[in-house]
């Protein structure tokens, strides 16, 4: 199936930063694409690329099979709810998200059941008659979402649409947009900086780092098949081990005093980085076969602990174990031991 929205080679620059620099990627019908990053990384750039609010310097925008490139935003089948969305004080709720309608030359009967339906959708059907301030902070942003909804866009375009909320209505909002997305039919490109938000919201996720895209990728392969050290770092705290390998194409983890087998050719004498995941390694008294350390340093998560263990070559692991039975204490001796598939090589 063609792509509702591409982006091919895009280059923006602002003066000598380079916001967005030659980025590709293609946004399916009903899927929705998470753009997580640091802040300053480009994702409000790309976004702006994709609404026809900026130029991009090179590169082109598609929708469909059409070049909108040179399209204004207006002539695109494409809404975008800004990172700091205003509404309007003066207006009730219903008028606020008919505001917009309006513009476009939409009147009467129409326009009142565009607008209804889009409260309708957002679960603010009872509320069309109240002023802004008579909402809450996560109501109002649900009167952002209606008024972007109402043009009933092919894709629409959410930068942090969850900033302003708590925990909780975070995830039922996160839940509500994913129901909304299902029912409407939309394709939804999310900004983030939060991975969780990510993770639990997209089919896919683009990592991106200045102006790049390091990844792309459902959120399951970016977790468990990260592309290179920054895509690993970016979800949770990481061990990464550099490694040499062997002529038997082991890897050997100086530091630790082990070797470990690992996928992929290397060439004897290569570096190679090797990361495995805190929750992958499983923490034993000493007694069994393992890497043996000291716990040296500990946490309490309340469902989990992060131990630091401090191996003889005085390498630092970090584990992270669930809080079934007794934790283990401050200066234990323990064994280490981990699957060998939960290894990762992964590109420096
Ligand atoms: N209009 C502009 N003029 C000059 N520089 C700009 C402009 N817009 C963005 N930039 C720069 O481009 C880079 C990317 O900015 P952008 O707003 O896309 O980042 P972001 O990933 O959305 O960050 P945040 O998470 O903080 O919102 C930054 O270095 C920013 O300072
Ligand atoms: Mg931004």
């Amino acid at each position: 199936m063609a792509p509702v929205l591409r982006i091919d080679a895009v280059t923006k620059r602002f003066g000598a930063v380079v916001a967005v620099d030659d980025v590709s990627i293609d946004i399916g019908a009903n899927e929705c694409v998470a753009l997580l990053g640091a802040s300053g990384c480009g994702k409000t750039t790309l976004l702006r690329i994709m609404a026809g609010l900026e130029q991009p310097d090179s590169g082109r925008v598609f929708i469909g099979d059409d070049d909108v490139t040179a399209a204004p935003p207006y002539a695109r089948p494409v809404n975008m709810m800004f990172q700091s969305y205003a509404l309007f004080p003066h207006m009730t709720v219903h008028e606020n998200v008919a505001f917009g309608l309006k513009q476009d030359g939409i009147k009467g009967a129409e326009l009142t059941v565009r607008a209804d339906e889009a409260l309708k959708a957002v679960e603010l059907g009872d509320l069309g008659a109240r002023k802004p301030h008579q909402l809450s902070g996560g109501q109002r942003q649900r009167v952002a979402l209606a008024r972007c909804i109402a043009k009933r866009p092919r894709v629409l375009l959410l930068d942090e649409p969850m900033a302003a909320l708590d925990k909780h209505l975070r995830e039922r909002t996160q839940l509500e947009l994913l129901a909304l997305r299902k029912r409407l039919g939309i394709s939804f490109v999310v900004v983030t900086h939060d991975q969780g938000e990510a993770m639990a919201m997209a089919d896919r996720v683009a990592v991106m780092e200045n102006g790049r895209i390091l990844q792309l990728a459902p959120p399951r392969d970016l977790y468990e098949r990260p592309a290179n050290i920054q895509v690993a770092r970016f979800f949770g705290d990481i061990n990464v081990w550099n490694g040499v390998a062997r002529s038997d194409g082991a890897v050997e983890i100086a530091h630790l005093g082990i070797t470990v087998a690992v996928d992929g050719k290397h060439v004897p004498g290569e570096s190679v980085a090797v990361a495995l995941r805190p929750e992958r390694i499983a923490v034993a008294p000493v007694g069994g076969p393992g890497l043996r350390g000291r716990i040296e340093d500990l946490v309490y998560l309340g469902s989990g602990t992060t131990y630091f263990v401090r191996t003889p070559l005085g390498g630092v692991v970090r584990v992270l174990a669930p809080n079934t039975g007794t934790p283990f204490a401050h200066g234990e001796s323990v064994t280490l031991t981990w699957p060998a598939a939960a290894l990762m090589v992964l590109a420096p």
